[in-house]
């Protein structure tokens, strides 16, 4: 299994302060608060945070659709919950990656059944392609057609959270068969 390079810092860096200049056209002064999807988003989340000039009111969750490895259990469920009371607000939630759409599409029905005001999707990564639920990602850092992704946030089995840039997995090469 071998890491290849896909986004790195320097690239990464660049795409967030975009956005950072995007978003804010998007609220016309009002209040946002953000909400981090734990893991894998919190990095992602720190530096975005940082480049938004918006009044913003940070929370966090964690929400589990899957096990450890590279497959999706097709369940989700909320690990950690908001703190805050999201009634009429407008939720801006920070995912690493949409991929099915199973967990943002069931976190978004959450925030919409508690009141929220508007929810919004900024999402790091868009698997668009994988995707098997309904989710609009309004602000998207890159696309991506497929493969498993790590760094920047993102893990294998809690492993390369901590690399600067954003790497795809690359299964080990086959042997050639013995003739
Ligand atoms: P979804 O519910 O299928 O959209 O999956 C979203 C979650 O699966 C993301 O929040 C990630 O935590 C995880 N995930 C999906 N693809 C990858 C990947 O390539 N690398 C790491 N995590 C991933
Ligand atoms: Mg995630």
């Amino acid at each position: 299994m071998t890491l290849r390079e896909i986004f790195t810092r320097d690239e990464i860096a660049k795409r967030v302060q975009e956005l950072g200049r995007e978003i804010p056209s998007h609220y016309a002064r009002e209040k946002v608060l953000g909400i981090c999807v734990l893991k894998g988003a919190f990095v992602f989340f720190a530096d975005l945070g940082r480049s938004l000039e918006i009044d913003m009111e940070i929370d966090f969750v964690r929400l589990s659709s899957y096990q450890d490895g590279t497959a999706s259990s097709g369940e989700i469920a909320v690990k950690c919950d908001l703190e805050s009371d999201v009634w009429d607000k407008n939720v801006l939630v920070v995912e690493d990656i949409v991929d099915t759409g199973l967990s943002l599409y069931y976190f978004s029905r959450m925030l919409r059944s508690r009141g929220a005001g508007s929810v919004r999707i900024c999402a790091l990564i868009d698997k668009h392609e994988r995707r098997t639920l309904p989710v609009d990602v309004d602000f998207c850092g890159f696309r991506v057609q497929k493969g498993f992704l790590v760094g920047y946030g993102l893990d294998m089995a809690q492993k390369y959270r901590n690399l600067p840039g954003i790497y795809a997995i690359d299964p080990p090469e086959e042997k050639a068969a013995d003739a």
